[in-house]
């Protein structure tokens, strides 16, 4: 990949590639690492990998997809538990792997507030422990709610099962009248031992490591099994609080302690970078020593003040960060290459390798991304590896350095078998036969067959029916593989999953005859089928799985036109050409022109925009709500901001103004409804007055939104 190529230096077309190649990585690496406490990696790897498409997607926002997955913070909260919504999200932390990241952290917050960046600020330091984080809930002093993370959003609830924690108080004196405490549940190296003998001695089910066992037994529907297992708990964050118990950080976790609590006792503040990386220094020293798992440095910015000013990008706060340790490394042989083949078309390689441990975690693949990348190129043509291909046989080393799929760091060529041959990529699809093409600037090599290729046809029904999309009960990836294969009752696109029942009525097969079904499985299944046929537009549009149009955008689109069938409409004229349908879509923030390329391509006459309509025929799509916000002034207008602004950054003023519902747009345009304009401000306030738009100064400006 291009992971060491400036991001200044990438064309659109290369940023393009490396957007979609470490999307589907990330995403393939966090269905696997969160569904079942079994994750395929470690973290080094996903964060380096994350990094970098936050990066790609900061100086490329066009390209940013919506359902990017550095939009997504953990995985949906399981069905066993009852769920819990959050009152205040439960947020990820963005990674720092080098000096230099930290650097840039401090001078981020530095610009933000609008300080020197010799600004020296106090922040505190602690071990990032390799748990799972629970949200504790006290009312007048009493543990009234456990929930874990889930997506950030809404959670599982816990609370019978953290009861059992030994270091979670059950009551708590003198505390404010809602309290809510953040912290990890993890298990000790000691206590893991322990309980993986006792577990094979009654032949019960061993973990992989701490943190699957701490997750595993938590996450347990019968609190009894929790109690038996030893986990722990160390407090570390605030969520809801009714009246403040401190000022700073170092207050809070202080005030965690004096509740009966137990806090890291590694924590400690600075006031400098270097004292700051003196002390992580310090903790990698003692990383062995601790006995429980940390996989690297947590620093968060001391005064809470300040921390409020930062708020938060959409997963992870502006002032924090997790400062990593390095990833670890093991050598084996591989035993074969895979092309998998994906919902867009994409080839995928994938490494079969020959089981190996790496910190604790048996990894049998890894991603090998793309043919350049097995060649031993990045996506610019610039060598990696130092120019060593990757062939079949050969001795690879792999890393396991993040939440995803492993990568190979290097090949050992002295190694390398007599007559051994360089891979071969195919370019045809192993799937389907069609010929797999390269797009100019596309480091991807996809297949052509489009829906006739059974593997892009079967990826996109599982798409379809997904969590975030129409999320049918009882037909998840494994019954939709079933279905798809199925001779007399098959699902191949998605109108046909609203056949179904219809369809089942006249067969001599029946569902509820067959191996794996009954009766009351069938009929739950088709009630489940009926009950999504209502659904909301922005999910509909997602579900479809056109290219480029991620959660995000989708839901963007709908809240712009409101109806299915004005938008309809508006893709059929776009699709016959270039006019205002095409315009109006672009001025959607956060739509840009590959994703307006691919909607139109889907509209077009043709199969994809054929299967569209039957669908639609089986549903009721739902009108969007345009957001509203009660009570902010600016809410569902477009905002620009020009020239020098005094009292916060530029990138604070966007971040208030979206947080109350407005668009903030680069440039001044007829739609515009209101210019903030500092000294300084030249051509665009100049227009502003010319298009007779509302033009006001920043202490105007402070002053509207006082108080939101
Ligand atoms: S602070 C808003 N402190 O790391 C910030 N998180 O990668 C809240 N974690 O979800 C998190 N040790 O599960 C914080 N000392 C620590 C931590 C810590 C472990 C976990 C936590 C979080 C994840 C983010």
């Amino acid at each position: 990949m291009t992971k060491d190529q400036s991001i200044e230096t990438l064309t659109v077309d290369q940023a393009k590639a490396e957007i979609a190649a470490l999307s589907k990585d990330l995403s393939a690496a966090n269905t696997a690492y969160h569904s079942a406490d079994n994750p395929i990696l470690t973290d080094a790897e996903f964060d380096q990998m994350k990094r970098r498409l936050t990066a790609l997607e900061a100086r490329f926002p066009n390209l940013a997809q919506s359902d990017s997955p550095t939009q997504i913070v953990g995985a949906k909260a399981s069905d066993g538990f009852g769920k819990i919504t959050h009152s205040i999200r439960m947020l990820s932390l963005s990674n720092a792997f080098d000096r230099q990241d930290v650097i840039d952290f401090h001078e981020g917050i530095c610009r933000f507030l609008g300080l020197p960046i010799t600004t020296s600020l106090r922040y505190t330091a602690e071990p990032k422990i390799d748990g799972l984080s629970l949200s504790l809930r006290y009312e007048n002093g009493t543990l009234i709610q456990a929930a874990t993370r889930g997506d950030g959003a809404i959670g599982e609830n816990v609370t019978e099962n953290a009861r059992t924690i030994k270091d979670i108080p059950q009551f708590i004196e003198n505390a404010p009248k809602i309290l809510e405490v953040r912290g990890e549940v993890y298990m000790s190296h000691e206590d893991f031992t322990a309980l993986n003998s006792r577990q094979s001695e009654r032949g019960g089910k061993t973990f992989a490591n701490p943190r699957n066992a701490a997750a595993g037994s938590l996450r347990q529907l019968d609190a009894q099994i929790t109690k038996e297992r030893p986990l722990r708990f160390f407090a570390y964050a605030l969520g809801e609080l009714s009246t403040p118990i401190a000022t700073t950080q170092m207050g809070i976790v202080t005030a965690f302690h004096s509740f009966g609590f137990q806090v890291n006792p590694l924590m400690q503040s600075f006031d400098s970078i270097d004292t700051l990386l003196n002390h992580y220094s310090d903790i990698e020293a003692q990383r062995a020593t601790l006995g429980y798992d940390i996989d690297g440095v947590v620093y968060k910015l001391d005064a809470l003040d300040l921390q409020q000013r930062l708020g938060f990008r959409s997963t992870t706060p502006r002032w924090a960060i997790a400062h990593k340790f390095p990833a670890e490394l093991a050598w084996t042989r591989l035993d074969g290459i895979d092309i998998q083949v994906g919902r867009t078309g994409a080839l995928s390689p994938v490494a079969r390798l020959d089981p190996v441990t790496v910190g604790g975690v048996v990894v049998s693949n890894a991603t090998l991304h793309n043919e350049d990348y097995i060649v031993g190129l990045d996506s610019n043509g610039n060598t990696i590896r130092d120019g060593k291909d990757i062939r079949i046989g050969d001795w690879v080393q792999v890393y396991r350095a993040g939440d995803v799929i492993p990568k190979i760091a290097d090949v050992d060529v002295a190694k390398r078998l007599d007559g051994s041959v360089p891979y071969v990529f195919p370019t045809t699809c192993p799937e389907c036969g069609s010929i797999a093409i390269r797009e100019e600037g596309d480091a991807v090599r996809r297949c052509t067959g489009g829906l006739i290729c059974p593997a892009q046809a079967v990826e996109r029904l599982k798409h379809f029916v997904g969590r975030k999309t129409f999320d049918i009960e009882g037909l998840g990836a494994k019954q939709i593989e079933m279905f798809f294969h199925d001779e007399t009752l098959p699902i191949r696109e998605p109108a046909d999953i609203f056949t179904l029942e219809t369809r089942d009525q006249s067969s001599l097969a029946r569902l509820k005859n067959r191996d794996g079904w009954g009766d009351k499985s069938a009929t739950n299944l088709f009630a489940a089928i009926r009950e999504k046929r209502t659904i909301a537009f922005g999910k509909f549009l997602f579900a479809l799985g056109i290219r480029h149009v991620g959660e995000a955008a989708a839901n963007l689109i709908s809240k712009h036109y409101v109806t299915w069938s004005s938008f309809h409409d508006a893709m059929q004229i776009a699709a016959k050409g270039e006019g205002p349908e095409r315009d109006a879509l672009l001025s959607i923030d956060g739509v840009g022109q590959v994703m307006v390329n691919s909607l139109i391509a889907a509209f077009g006459e043709g199969p994809e925009y054929m299967g569209i309509q039957r669908l639609a025929a089986h549903l009721s799509i739902q009108d969007a709500e345009r957001p509203k916000l009660v009570g902010s002034p600016v809410a569902g207008k477009i905002l620009v901001f020009t020239g020098s602004l005094e009292k916060m950054s530029r990138a604070e003023a966007k971040a208030k103004a979206e947080s109350l519902g407005a668009k903030v747009a680069g440039s001044v345009s007829a739609k515009t409804d209101l210019v903030v304009a500092g000294p300084g401000a030249g051509s665009k306030a100049k227009k502003a007055i010319d298009l007779g738009i509302e033009t006001i100064d920043e202490d105007t400006w402070l002053d509207l939104i006082k108080g939101l």
